[in-house]
């Protein structure tokens, strides 16, 4: 799974999001992260298919979402996923968020799919420790990858140590708090002090912690400065400065009490 890639929540289906598909892959970004909630599964399809990159190099991902969880509806959501996708299988598939009573018949399915080849690795997003726990005590395939908020107000520490223990890969959504972090002064003056943007900082920082990112934007400038990251590192000094932003604070919703 690369350590990097391109999120499109909230990029309009239609140009916006094909071209700022486009855009990422011609920059070398090589993993996209879409949803079925998302409603831009078939532009970023189209935008697949017209990079030029072949299939095998790209990951794609897309998530199950809680009303085909609630109907039981998941095995029907993936195929419409696929389709809207125009692909024959994606390489990540998510349960997007713990659906109390309803997440481990989810995972039943996606267990299944996996079997089949049609899904190469399944995971979780949004599930805390408690989650995956009572999860496991039924998986037959652990999660392979949680998604969660995280940014350095949120940086999970005990999650992120759990699921390295476990085996969980953790991918951070957010990552940026929604542009939010970007006014952030101890992270502003650690980014003049590498010549970088904050934004840099900040995801140099997800890479250096071994946190997955996948940063959205619709801009082609901004696209390709997120993805600039591999040139410089972040001293173990300024790793900790940051590391001591975190005031756990979300500005998503929580895990255990959601209303959608
Ligand atoms: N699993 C889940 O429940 C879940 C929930 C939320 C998100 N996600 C995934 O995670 C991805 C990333 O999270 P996100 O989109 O919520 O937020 P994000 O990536 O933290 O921030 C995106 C915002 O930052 C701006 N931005 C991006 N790069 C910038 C830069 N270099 N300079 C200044 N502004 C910049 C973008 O604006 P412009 O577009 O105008 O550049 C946009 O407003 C999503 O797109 C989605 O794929 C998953």
């Amino acid at each position: 799974m690369p350590w990097f890639g391109l999120g499109v929540y909230k990029v309009q289906e239609g140009e916006e999001a094909l071209q700022s598909v486009k855009a990422a892959i011609k920059a070398g970004y090589r993993s996209i992260d879409t949803a079925a909630l998302y409603q831009n599964e078939e532009s970023v399809g189209q935008a697949i298919r017209e990079s030029g990159v072949p299939r095998e190099e790209l990951f794609i991902t897309t998530k199950v979402w809680n009303t085909d969880q609630r109907n039981d509806s998941v095995l029907e959501a993936f195929e419409i996923s696929l389709k809207k996708l125009g692909l024959d299988y994606v390489d990540l598939y998510l349960v997007h968020w713990p659906v109390k009573e309803k997440y481990k018949q989810t995972w039943k399915v996606l267990e299944k799919l996996y079997k089949e080849g049609r899904i190469r690795a399944i995971g979780v997003s949004n599930f805390k420790i408690h989650q995956l726990e009572d999860l496991m005590s039924v998986a037959e395939v652990k999660p392979m990858v949680n998604q969660v908020e995280l940014h350095p107000l949120l940086a999970q520490p005990e999650l992120r140590n759990y699921c390295k223990k476990q085996g969980i890969q953790i991918e951070a959504w957010a990552p940026l708090g929604q542009g939010r972090m970007l006014e952030h002064p101890v992270i502003n003056e650690i980014a003049s002090k590498y010549n970088t943007s904050t934004a840099q900082v900040i995801l140099r920082w997800d890479l250096q912690n071994e946190i997955v990112t996948i940063p959205k934007s619709v801009k082609e400038s901004r696209i390709i400065e997120n993805a600039d990251i591999f040139d410089f590192a972040l001293s173990a000094e300024d790793i900790e400065k940051i590391n001591a932003l975190n005031e756990n604070k979300r500005f998503g919703a929580d895990p255990d009490n959601f209303t959608f």
